[in-house]
């Protein structure tokens, strides 16, 4: 009977750490950043699917707002990993310098939905995916 409590005392306390390390991990401002920025962009395919280039833009206006606040905040990898001073600077440094290249490429596509121009749309689309899988790749923790 002992041994079972204890079992299963053991059994909650490591799903309670499992869970405070997600807590950990996906509560800072950038996540819920992201968390709105995946929103919007299913709203956004579902303008352009539509044809609906003006809502279309309204979007892109929300977007370029969320990334310019997640370009002010730190990755939870860097922190994970411990990164302090220069080597923290370089690494946010570059964080930046993706995300930079994300808000240029909504920038474009603000133009491209303004001129209703189809083709250019869908390379941009494309490119925004690809950079998203960049700054993943290179920036988030495997939580
Ligand atoms: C349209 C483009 C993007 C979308 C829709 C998006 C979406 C998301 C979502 C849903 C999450 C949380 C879920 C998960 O952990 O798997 C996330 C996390 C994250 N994303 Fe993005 N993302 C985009 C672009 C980017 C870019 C360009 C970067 C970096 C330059 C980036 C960096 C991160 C980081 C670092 C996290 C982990 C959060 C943290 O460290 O606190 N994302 N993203």
């Amino acid at each position: 009977m002992l041994r079972a409590k204890v079992l299963v005392g053991g059994l909650l306390m490591s799903v309670a750490s499992v869970s405070m390390a997600h807590a950990d991990c996906g509560s800072n401002d950038l996540h819920e950043d992201m968390e709105n920025l995946k929103t919007e962009m299913k709203s956004l395919s579902f303008n352009i699917k539509r044809g609906d280039y003006e809502q279309a833009e309204e979007r892109v206006d929300a977007v370029l707002e969320i990334l310019s606040d997640a370009r002010d905040e730190t990755p939870y990898l860097f922190e994970e990993k411990g990164l302090e001073g220069q080597e923290l600077e370089h690494r946010q440094a570059d964080y930046q310098s993706v995300i930079d290249d994300t808000i240029a490429a909504f920038e474009s596509l603000d133009e491209a939905l303004e001129a209703e121009d189809d083709t250019q749309v869908k390379a941009l689309l494309k490119e925004v995916g690809d950079l998203r899988k960049k700054g993943h790749r290179a920036f988030k923790a495997d939580c």
